[in-house]
């Protein structure tokens, strides 16, 4: 349905995905916990591949939080292990798809050797078109808030729009991304973890008690369709029932 002032085009979504239930999904099968990480994994690489098909252009990952080094240190290593080899092997076919990687959050807690394929990758799919991908690493959206409001100077007024863009870090090849339309989560709990909390403002939330490494692309299909079938109004009244 049409809403005043709402001029975004269908094929111009933002999506975020809180990815959570890797863990639970692993014990569930008497598995050790890194295989649930492996197996979500996998689902990343399929949902990045479909995802254009429901029109969406900019896909924010929460793929780990500030809050998860708080995990045992051989979870949070194995997690930084995957997370690069991962990366590793998909930089050339997100070169290929026309898929822009961007990262948010901080950098300095991270292996240098990371640090450095991140920002080969954002560099490496600087020009894609077709998908902005953004993988949420060692991120806290109250930090970031922090940070943003940090960088405002004194007695100079900034716009929501700015205020965005400083969200996003420093880095110049970063766009700001627009708010974030729909927020999945997987895994049954129904909060936000620190994620994004100012990107969200008008978002349409999303839970679902399917674990991430069981998220496939039905599962996606079936949040478009929730996504569409909910009626948004940013405050307003809607023309239809103004008369
Ligand atoms: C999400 O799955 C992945 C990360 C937080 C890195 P979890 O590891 O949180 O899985 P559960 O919630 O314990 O099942
Ligand atoms: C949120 O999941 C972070 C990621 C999915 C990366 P958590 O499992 O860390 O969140 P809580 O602890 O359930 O809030
Ligand atoms: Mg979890």
């Amino acid at each position: 349905m049409a809403i005043p002032g709402n001029h975004k085009e269908p094929q111009d979504l933002h999506v975020a995905i809180i990815m959570d239930g890797n863990g639970r999904w692993a014990t569930r099968q008497g598995k050790p916990r890194f295989m649930g990480h492996q197996a979500g994994a996998e689902r990343v690489r399929e949902i990045v591949k479909v995802a254009p098909e429901y029109h969406i252009s900019t896909l924010t990952l929460f793929a780990f939080s500030s809050d998860n080094w708080q995990r045992p240190t051989s979870e949070v290593e194995f997690l930084m292990r995957l997370f690069h080899s991962h990366l590793l092997s998909e930089i050339g076919e997100c070169a290929d798809n026309g898929i822009r990687l961007q990262f948010i959050g901080r950098r300095d807690r991270l292996n240098p050797a990371l640090v450095t394929l991140m920002r080969q990758a954002e560099a490496k799919t600087a020009k894609g078109e077709n998908l902005l991908l953004r993988a949420a690493v060692d991120y806290s959206s109250r930090e970031a808030i922090l940070q943003a409001a940090q960088r405002i100077r004194p007695n100079q007024p900034v716009s929501k729009k700015q205020f965005s863009r400083l969200l996003c870090g420093a880095d110049p090849l970063h766009a700001a991304p627009a708010d974030v339309d729909l927020l999945i989560r997987t895994g049954g709990e129904q909060r936000l973890s620190d994620f994004l909390l100012w990107e969200c403002a008008y978002a349409e939330l999303y839970f679902t008690h399917t674990f991430w490494p069981d998220f496939d692309k039905a599962a996606l299909q079936k949040a478009m369709e929730e996504f569409h079938r909910r009626e948004r109004r940013f405050g307003r009244v809607l023309q239809t029932i103004q008369t």
